[in-house]
Formats: structure tokens, C-alpha cells, sequence
């Protein structure tokens, strides 16, 4: 019986881009259900752009139709997050080389504290390889079109926020 019928998609999701959104489309591929979990790097400061209940909402939003995506949010580890889910697979986008480093020590990190877990590496579609929300929040702040990388209810949100700033 397979065990990998539900997976967790986690990460940063300041906000979500399109490339994000192609990772959770193809894990519906082959999984039941998604969970996308907004954690933060506990080595970086916790504010970003968006508070994570924004993220939230967002993910929430760009969503709405498709039932078999939960959206969560968690503080502590990712692999105690995933056991009290009692969901055995985790699935990361990879775009490029650079990614590859810490993605692979994450990965074996992960499975040293939980064996339980194992962690799937996804390519999104080559359009989104050099895509990034950090390079989309510099792009939103510097006045730039973001139409192409995020969802229009992210582009508003990053309107909204940008200008109250
Ligand atoms: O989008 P990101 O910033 O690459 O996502 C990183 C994230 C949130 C998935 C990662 O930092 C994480 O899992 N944080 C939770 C804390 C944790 O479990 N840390 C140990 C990782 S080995």
C-alpha cells in the first residue's frame, strides 16, 4: 500500500509565485492531496514581506477552486509538522544547480531527524527555472510588472502592500 498518497509542500512563500503554483499542480498530479505549509528559515528574521497569515491567504486564494489543496501554516520543524499530520513525503522545487546544495542537506537533514520522511525533488516548467519571490518582491518594489510571475491576487496584494510602505 502506498504510503505517499498525501504530500506537504513547504517553504517561504513571501508571496507565492508561479512557480510555486506549478509545483503544487504537478504534485496533484500524483498525490491525493497537498498540504502547502508556510514555515520560515528559523536562521533568517521572521518578518519578510508578508505575514505569514498573508501568505496564507494568499495560497488560500490563488486555490480556491481546488479542493484537494490545504493550505497551513507551522512555526516548529518541518518533520514534527508532517508527523502530526501523519503525511510521510515532502516535496521541494528544484530550479537550478545553485539550488541543489542546500535543498540536498535540508533533504538529508530532514531524514536524519525523521526516516520516516522522505523528500521528492520536482523541476517546474523551464519558464518559471529562474523565478524566485525574492526577485519578485525586489522587482514589485522597484515598480515592475510582476503580471507574468504571480497570480493576480498576489500582484494586488503586492500593490496594496508596496504602497503602504
Ligand atoms: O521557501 P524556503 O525559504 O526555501 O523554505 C524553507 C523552509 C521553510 C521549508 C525550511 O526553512 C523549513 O523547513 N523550516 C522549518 C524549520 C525546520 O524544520 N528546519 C530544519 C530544516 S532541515
Amino acid at each position: 500500500m502506498p504510503r505517499y498518497t498525501d504530500a506537504i509542500y513547504p517553504g517561504s512563500f513571501d508571496p507565492i509565485t508561479k512557480g510555486h503554483e506549478d509545483i503544487v499542480r504537478r504534485t496533484l498530479d500524483f498525490c491525493e492531496r497537498v498540504i502547502v505549509a508556510v514555515g520560515h528559515r528559523a536562521t533568517q528574521p521572521k518578518q519578510g514581506l508578508f505575514a505569514i497569515d498573508e501568505r496564507v491567504e494568499m495560497i488560500e486564494a490563488v486555490f480556491r477552486d481546488e479542493e484537494r489543496v490545504e493550505v497551513a501554516a507551522f512555526s516548529g520543524l518541518l518533520v514534527d509538522f508532517a508527523r502530526e499530520r501523519d503525511v510521510h513525503l515532502i516535496v521541494r522545487g528544484l530550479r537550478a544547480v545553485s539550488d541543489f546544495e542546500y535543498e540536498f542537506q535540508m533533504a538529508l537533514m530532514n531524514r536524519d531527524l525523521n526516516p520516516e520522511i522522505e523528500t521528492l525533488f520536482l523541476a517546474p516548467d523551464a519558464r518559471y527555472s529562474y523565478l524566485s519571490a525574492s526577485l519578485v518582491r525586489e522587482i514589485a518594489s522597484l515598480g515592475g510588472d510582476v503580471e507574468k510571475f504571480v497570480a493576480p491576487v498576489v500582484k494586488e496584494r503586492l500593490l496594496e502592500t508596496l504602497r503602504g510602505r
